[in-house]
């Protein structure tokens, strides 16, 4: 197997709460297979968005060990942290989380200034995802000057700009009707496909989760079941977990 984009090894996380401390992850081993989509199934509060913060290096885990593209997170001061996390990872949150007074290119354009890049080259580059997203219409538009769909592509493209191996996503349709939701969904797959992206998400979008090839079910902090498709074969992923949410 081509190495795992992400691996996690006896991963725990528990939050202080006044003085207790509440376990939200209890020993969670898993491999994020490259190159897939990977979507974290699991009833409110069971450590999915805690679990994508992790694998995002936006937190650190109390106890266990994370590799991401081959990097063992521990390794890493907090400065090296965040480098990594520039270079390597991109994130589409749920509420697009995107800077109103920025139009979309700037927006999109904004990791790539903190990278440092040149700017006729990022220009460029941001053309070129608008073009992908399918705004390059938009590209002057403020996110109060867009539709809720429009949001989440200029989101995505963002998320792609530094081109990184890994892109998470929180619930990324969750503020979309079903139509909007499908064509982002497709668009990520035509994502995925074009730059060999590995993508996780977590959602309750049936959509999304059908679309998945590996299937993570979450259960109050532990992985209760992984569903693998078997590469190349249509596996019935989307059935079992129709199963588990009924
Ligand atoms: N910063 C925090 N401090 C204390 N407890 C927290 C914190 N963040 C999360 N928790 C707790 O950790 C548990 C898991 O939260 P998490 O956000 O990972 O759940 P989730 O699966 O993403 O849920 P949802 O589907 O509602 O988004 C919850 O019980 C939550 O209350
Ligand atoms: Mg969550």
């Amino acid at each position: 197997m081509e190495q795992p984009v992400a691996l996690l090894d006896g991963v725990e996380k528990s939050y202080q709460m006044d003085d207790v401390q509440v376990p939200v992850l209890r020993k969670v081993d898993l491999v994020i297979r490259p190159g897939l989509f990977t979507v974290l199934l699991g009833p409110s509060g069971s450590g999915k968005t805690t679990l994508l913060n992790l694998l995002g290096c936006i937190d650190r885990p109390d106890k266990g060990d994370i590799q991401v593209a081959g990097q063992a997170i521990d390794r890493l001061s907090d400065d090296e942290l965040s480098d990594f996390r520039g270079s390597h990872i991109g994130f589409v949150f749920q509420n697009f989380n995107l800077v109103p007074v920025l139009t979309a290119a700037e927006n999109v354009e904004y990791p790539l200034v903190l990278a440092g890049m040149e700017p006729e080259r990022r220009r460029r580059r941001v053309r070129r995802l608008l073009d992908a997203v399918g705004l390059a219409d938009r590209a002057n538009n403020r996110p109060g000057q867009l539709s809720g769909g429009q949001r989440q592509r200029v989101a995505i493209a963002r998320a792609l700009a530094r081109k990184p191996r890994l892109v998470l996503a929180d619930e990324p349709t969750a503020n979309l009707d079903s139509q909007t939701g499908a064509a982002i969904l497709a668009l990520m797959r035509q994502m995925q496909e074009a730059f060999n992206i590995s993508f996780v998400f977590s959602s309750h979008d049936h959509n999304l989760i059908n679309a998945a090839d590996d299937l993570i079910i979450l259960r109050d902090g532990v992985i209760q079941s992984i569903k693998r498709k078997p590469s190349g074969a249509a596996a019935s992923v989307a059935e079992d977990a129709g199963n588990t949410l009924s």
